[in-house]
C-alpha cells in the first residue's frame, strides 16, 4: 500500500493531522472512564481530509482525499469503523497510481481534462431524507455514505440529474424536513441557492445575480421563512483574474453582505455589516425587537482579519492558527437585520477563539440557547485545546479542556432516546493525544456539562478533522429530522 510522504515539512501533514491508511472495523470498543448512556443510540461519524497518495506539488489542508472515522452506539456499547470516500476521483487516481490533481496552493490546472479541482467529498456530513451524504467544500456532487458499513454508494444527483452539485453546510429543517443549499464557482452564477425537499428530490434552484464575483462562501443560516446567503469582502483579485492570475484580498473597505432570501424564492435583501469572514454560522431566527420591529438575528463566529500577511492586521503578542492563507481568529458574534428599517446591526459575544461551533439541530432556524464551541489554542496550526459550552440567554460559558497534549474536534448534540428539549442530549467529539496517537470518543452530558461521562478508546488514529453528524437510530426509519416537540 502507497503512503503519504510527509518528508515536505507541511504542518498538516504531520502530528495530529498524518493521514492514516488502514481501514478497520472494531466491536465492543473498551470504555477507558465512566460509561456509554443506555439511552443513546445511532451513529456518530466525522469527515476530513486523509491525503491516500502523496501530494502533487505543496499540500494544503483541505486538499485531502475524505475519510470518514463513525462509531455506533447502541445498549451501552459501541464499534468503530473508518472508511476513505470512494469518489470517482479517488478511484482514478488509484486506477492510475498516481494523483492526478494539484491541490488549492498551486496554480489553477485549466488543462486538467478531469477538471480543475478534485471533488474529494471530505469537508462536511448531512443526514438528510434517509441517506448520510458526504459533501465538498468546493461545491460537488455529493457522495452517498451507506449506513453501517460506511462504504460510498456513488453519486447524489437528488432525482433530478443535479450536476452543480452543493456545497458543505445544508441546512435541514426539522419542522419540514427541506434541505436549503448553496452551490458556488468561478463563473457567473457566482452563487446558486437550492431546496431539496423532504424526500431527498431538488425543488428549487435559482440562480443569485446580485452577487458580483466569485466568492469564497462556506456556510449559510436558515430561519422558518428565509434562508441567509453571504457576499463577504475576501475574494480573488477581479483585476488579477482577468491576467489569469488568483491573488486572494481581503477588502477591509467593502461591506460583508448577509442575504435573505425567501426560503422558495429568489430575490435577495442584502443588509451591509463591518468587513469580515464567516466560516460557520450557529443558527438563525426570526423574532420582535422591544419596537415592535421584525428581525433576522444570526449568531456564528466572525473573523475581523481573515488573511495571513495582511499588512493590515493588528499586531498581537499571541499566536493565531493558520491553514496557508487563512488566519483564524474567530469570535462569536451576532448579526440582527431589522427588516423593518434596513439597517443591521452587530456586536461581538466572547472574548474566546471559537469555531465548529455547532449547537441542537431539533432548533435549527428557530431561537436556541445553547452552542457547543470548540476552543482555538493559540498555536500555530488549528487545534481545539477544550469544548465551550455557550449560554446565549445569559453570555456565559463551560469550559472544558482537554488533558495537556491532546486535542478534540467538532462536537455534536446527540439527543438522549426520549428526550424532551433543547440540552436533553449529550455532546460526543473525538479527541486524540498528540505524542501517542491514542484516540478516543469523548462523551458530554450536555446538560450537566463539564466533565466527560464516558471516555472510549479507539483502536486506531483520528486524525484531526473537520465537521461531523449524528445519525440517531429513529432517523434511519424516517425521512425527516427529529424535532422537539
Ligand atoms: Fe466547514
Amino acid at each position: 500500500m502507497n503512503t503519504v510522504e510527509s518528508g515536505a515539512a507541511n504542518p498538516y501533514l504531520e502530528g495530529p493531522y498524518a493521514p492514516v491508511t488502514d481501514e478497520i472495523v472494531a466491536h465492543d470498543l473498551e470504555v477507558v472512564t465512566g460509561a456509554i448512556p443506555e439511552d443513546l443510540a445511532g451513529t456518530f461519524v466525522r469527515n476530513g481530509a486523509n491525503p491516500r497518495l502523496p501530494p502533487k506539488g505543496r499540500y494544503h489542508w483541505f486538499d485531502g482525499d475524505g475519510m470518514i472515522h463513525g462509531v455506533a452506539i447502541s445498549g451501552g456499547k459501541a464499534s468503530y469503523r473508518n472508511r476513505f470516500v470512494r469518489t470517482s476521483a479517488l478511484t482514478a487516481e488509484l486506477e492510475a497510481g498516481e494523483p492526478l490533481w494539484t491541490g488549492i496552493l498551486e496554480p489553477v490546472d485549466l488543462r486538467n481534462p478531469r477538471g480543475p479541482f478534485k471533488n474529494t467529498a471530505n469537508t462536511d456530513l448531512v443526514f438528510h431524507a434517509g441517506k448520510l451524504l458526504a459533501l465538498w467544500w468546493q461545491s460537488g456532487i455529493p457522495y452517498e455514505i451507506r449506513l453501517p458499513d460506511l462504504e460510498t454508494c456513488g453519486e447524489e444527483r437528488f432525482g433530478k440529474d443535479h450536476r452543480a452539485g452543493i456545497s458543505a453546510h445544508p441546512k435541514v429543517d426539522p419542522r419540514t424536513g427541506e434541505m436549503m443549499f448553496m452551490t458556488f464557482g468561478m463563473r457567473a452564477p457566482y452563487l446558486s441557492y437550492g431546496v431539496i425537499d423532504a424526500r431527498g428530490e431538488l425543488a428549487h434552484y435559482v440562480p443569485i445575480e446580485s452577487v458580483p464575483g466569485p466568492r469564497y462562501q462556506h456556510d449559510i443560516a436558515i430561519t422558518e421563512r428565509f434562508t441567509i446567503l453571504m457576499d463577504l469582502p475576501m475574494y480573488a483579485d477581479p483585476e488579477m483574474l482577468k491576467v489569469g492570475k488568483s491573488r486572494v484580498r481581503f477588502y477591509r473597505d467593502k461591506p460583508a453582505r448577509f442575504g435573505l432570501v425567501p426560503r422558495h424564492g429568489a430575490d435577495v435583501r442584502w443588509f451591509e455589516a463591518a468587513a469580515c469572514y464567516v466560516y460557520h454560522t450557529i443558527n438563525a431566527w426570526e423574532e420582535r425587537n422591544a419596537a415592535g420591529e421584525d428581525e433576522v438575528v444570526m449568531v456564528g463566529c466572525r473573523i475581523a482579519d481573515p488573511l495571513m500577511g495582511d499588512p493590515a492586521n493588528p499586531k498581537l503578542s499571541h499566536e493565531v492558527p493558520s491553514i496557508g492563507l487563512q488566519r483564524l481568529e474567530p469570535y462569536l458574534h451576532e448579526w440582527r437585520m431589522n427588516l423593518a428599517t434596513g439597517k443591521l446591526t452587530e456586536r461581538r459575544l466572547g472574548d474566546m477563539l471559537v469555531e465548529f461551533p455547532r449547537m441542537d439541530n431539533r432548533l435549527l432556524g428557530v431561537k436556541s440557547r445553547y452552542s457547543y464551541n470548540p476552543k482555538v489554542a493559540h498555536a500555530p496550526t488549528v487545534v481545539f485545546e477544550g469544548l465551550a459550552k455557550h449560554d446565549f440567554e445569559r453570555g456565559t460559558d463551560v469550559v472544558a479542556l482537554y488533558p495537556e497534549g491532546w486535542s478534540g474536534g467538532e462536537a455534536v448534540v446527540c439527543p438522549r432516546e426520549g428526550s424532551t428539549g433543547e440540552d436533553d442530549a449529550y455532546v460526543l467529539t473525538f479527541a486524540l493525544e498528540h505524542a501517542t496517537g491514542r484516540s478516543e470518543l469523548w462523551i458530554w452530558s450536555a446538560k450537566d456539562f463539564g466533565a466527560p461521562i464516558a471516555r472510549v478508546k479507539i483502536p486506531a488514529r483520528v486524525p484531526a478533522g473537520y465537521h461531523a453528524w449524528w445519525v440517531p437510530s429513529s432517523a434511519t426509519a424516517s425521512k425527516k429530522g427529529t424535532v422537539i416537540s
